[in-house]
């Protein structure tokens, strides 16, 4: 019988690209999630893109009521929590909401699945509790000293759960550190869906290509970089779903806690994405250079060893995959799910 996957935020972008890797697997998934920042529309598309119905619940994972309720109902054999917030500057702006949501959720969730005498899970957590880098590339024995609200609470439900996984000798966990995600579905049916302005790079890019914003604004460009602006490892979503199937099957294998950071190694710099993309898209990509944008950092990039022997894990696409499937996605849903 299939293993069964309680997936918190499925509906999101991270979210449905592994739902679609897992049932691809042939894992059974049920979805939890709010909507807050997503659409069951993803979801749908999933479905169409695999013939595999998708259980969901909308519930909120700040409520113990709705986790308890959809967890007892799909009795899973882990979970995977990617319902969380994730804007950095909201986050200092809102730190309770952030506190509650993202590290409240993950109590209420291992109290949920206790309950259920289920004790696997993967968690996403991010790059950014490494804060300022003492030395690079990250690997996972970097100290953790993150400099932002978010940051905070991933590294204080990363806490959370080695704390339980200690406690419980059944327990097992998978902290995922992702790095910059990027990219989309080869169908071009599911992909990232920012409401209002992007926050990030790569999807202000691709509205810049598809008309729907005039230019970009490069934050600085005297970084101490090969061009002067600021350098991240991107890694195509599509590898970072593969990882989640790698750490689901690590996490149903044995018990223990333990991390990896999930990027490419590879560093890529504003420019060369800008230039990536206007390769893939054979568009033009206004852009502006304007001041730093306050936080940011000027490089960083994974040290990818570790998900490699733990979880057998390497990424397969390149740069120009990742921009190449960004452009089928933004050209095909100019407007994401609001156009069906
Ligand atoms: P996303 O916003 O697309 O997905 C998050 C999902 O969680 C959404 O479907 C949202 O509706 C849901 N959600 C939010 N609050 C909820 C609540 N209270 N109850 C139930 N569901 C709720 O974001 P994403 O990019 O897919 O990120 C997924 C996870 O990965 C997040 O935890 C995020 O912090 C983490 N992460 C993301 C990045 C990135 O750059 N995208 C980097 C590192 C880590
Ligand atoms: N950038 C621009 N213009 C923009 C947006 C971004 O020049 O309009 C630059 C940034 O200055 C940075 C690079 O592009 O040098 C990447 O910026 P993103 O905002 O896309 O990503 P960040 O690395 O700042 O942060 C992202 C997520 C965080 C997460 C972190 C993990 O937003 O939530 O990756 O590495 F924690």
């Amino acid at each position: 019988m299939a293993q069964r996957i309680f997936v918190t935020g499925g509906a999101g972008f991270i979210g449905s690209h592994t739902v679609l890797a897992l049932l691809r697997a042939r894992y059974d998934v049920h979805v939890f999630d709010n909507f807050h920042n997503s659409s069951p529309r993803a979801l749908r598309r999933v479905t169409e893109l695999t013939g595999a119905p998708i259980g969901t619940t909308e519930g909120d994972v700040r409520s113990m009521r709705d986790l308890s309720a959809a967890v007892d109902a799909f009795r899973p054999d882990a979970a995977i929590h990617f319902a969380g917030l994730k804007a950095v500057g909201e986050s200092e702006a809102e730190p309770l909401e952030y506190y509650t949501t993202n590290v409240q959720g993950t109590v209420n969730l291992l109290r949920a699945m206790d309950k259920q005498g289920s004790r696997r899970m993967v968690f996403s957590s991010s790059a950014t509790v490494y804060g300022t880098p003492s030395y690079l590339p990250f690997d996972e024995a970097h100290p953790i000293n993150p400099s932002n609200t978010y940051g905070r609470t991933k590294a204080m439900a990363e806490t959370v759960i080695r704390d339980w996984c200690h406690a419980n000798g059944d327990a097992g966990a998978m902290l995922l550190r992702y790095f910059n995600p990027v990219g989309a579905d080869e169908s071009g049916r599911i992909g990232e869906d920012p409401t209002g302005r992007p926050d990030n790079l790569m999807p202000f890019i691709a509205q810049v290509a598809v008309g729907r914003r005039q230019k970009l604004s490069v934050f600085g460009d005297d970084y101490d970089t090969r061009d002067g602006t600021g350098e991240r490892d991107y890694i195509h979503v599509s590898d970072l779903a593969r990882a989640h199937v790698a750490a689901v099957e690590r996490v149903l294998e044995r018990p223990g806690c333990d991390s990896c950071n999930v990027g490419t190694g590879q560093g890529v710099t504003v420019m060369e994405m800008i230039r990536a993309f206007e390769r893939a898209s054979n568009r033009r990509v206004p852009y502006k250079v304007v001041d730093r944008r306050a936080g940011d950092l000027g490089s960083y990039y994974a040290s990818t060893e570790r998900a490699r022997d733990v979880l057998g894990w390497s990424p397969e696409m390149d740069l120009h995959e990742m921009c190449a499937s960004t452009w089928n996605w933004q050209q095909q849903n100019p407007n994401g799910y609001r156009d069906g």
